[in-house]
């Protein structure tokens, strides 16, 4: 037996016993993503991964992510015992968000409706009047936008920048990154490019508005590997983490999928195109789920109540924008 089999079983073992699922994102580990798979759990981007919970008949559900994306979970099923594989994993959006300054900084503009970026805590979605994930970012806002709304938008300014550039929105921003988005290189990206001319160049709207200039297609996780997959060129490059390459593999394994370089003119590469808070979640951990207590995300009743406000109106507005598109 392989050790990955021998790693399946107890899981598959510990999950039973606990009535538990994995919900997992993209971005970590080839493993865990496989793991969720082969468990009936499920792999997605953030919005599915909380939506597909709330489906769940499982008492417990195991995050294979990041805090906001337990945290959302916990909102959207309140009821069900939700778990993280490694407390510590959070994300750059969120750490630079603090709530009281981010309350400060919306008191400033009282005129403004608050929309925040699924990347945050959830005290500070208890305060938004919308929450956005990349997935459905422009067309919200361009729905805000005709009904003469002005707006804050916070953490992630890139997105934030690459939104007003695609609607003409008003919106004041926060100034918030992304550490794994920031660190695509221009030039270089310029140069793979040329090098690679029978190309598609896949960027996730984290990144600077440089990159995203140089992009053939921009979008949530789901709608890069949805482009990966259609794409009729022989070499894709992708500008977003590189977990997400065992998905876009698996559906093209003829094409040939090369990382946009992070390395060059001023790099510090501190992450490479690697969410340091993703890797924390590694298969070790998750058989230890169950044991350590402070896995288990608490809020506060009333921070759910708010903060379930303007989750489900995101929630609502997506299943709405589908069946206006389908008809
Ligand atoms: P998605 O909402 O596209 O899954 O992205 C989440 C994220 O953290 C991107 O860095
Ligand atoms: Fe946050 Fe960036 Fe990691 Fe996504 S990749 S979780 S935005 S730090």
């Amino acid at each position: 037996m392989t050790d990955y089999q021998k790693s399946l079983n107890e899981i598959i073992k510990i999950l039973r016993v606990n009535d538990a699922k994995i919900i997992a994102h993209y971005y970590v580990d080839e493993i865990l993503q496989k793991i969720a798979e082969d468990t009936g759990g499920f792999v997605s981007d953030s919005l599915e991964m909380a939506r597909f919970g709330q489906q769940q008949k499982e008492s417990t559900l195991i995050v294979a992510g990041v805090k906001f994306m337990a945290e959302t979970a916990k909102i959207l099923s309140p009821e069900k015992r939700i778990l993280t594989i490694d407390s510590d994993a959070t994300c750059s959006l969120d750490d630079g968000c603090e709530f009281n300054e981010f309350k400060r900084f919306c008191q400033k503009h009282p005129d403004r409706e608050v929309v925040v970026y699924a990347n945050t805590s959830a005290k500070v979605k208890s305060i938004a009047d919308w929450v956005v994930t990349s997935s459905i970012a422009v067309s919200l806002i361009e729905y805000l936008t005709s009904m003469g709304k002005k707006l804050i938008w916070a953490p992630d300014k890139y997105l934030g920048q690459y939104v007003i550039d695609k609607t003409g929105a008003d919106m004041k921003l926060w100034d918030g990154s992304c550490v794994v988005h920031e660190e695509f290189k221009f030039t270089e990206l310029k140069d793979m490019i040329t090098k690679y001319s029978d190309c598609d160049v896949l960027v996730h709207p984290e990144s600077p508005r440089s990159i995203i200039s140089l992009a053939n297609v921009v979008g949530s996780t789901t709608k890069l590997i949805e482009a990966s997959k259609t794409s009729k060129k022989k070499y894709i490059i992708v500008a977003t983490e590189k977990g997400i390459f065992y998905q876009m593999k698996k559906l093209s394994p003829n094409k040939i999928f090369l990382e946009a370089p992070t390395a060059g003119r001023g790099a510090t590469c501190i992450s490479c195109a690697r969410c340091p808070w993703m890797k924390l979640n590694t298969i070790d951990k998750l058989l230890k789920v169950f044991n350590e207590k402070d896995n288990e995300v608490f809020l506060p009743d009333d921070v759910i109540r708010d903060a379930k406000k303007s989750l489900s109106r995101m929630v609502s507005f997506k299943e709405k924008n589908i069946i206006n598109k389908a008809s």
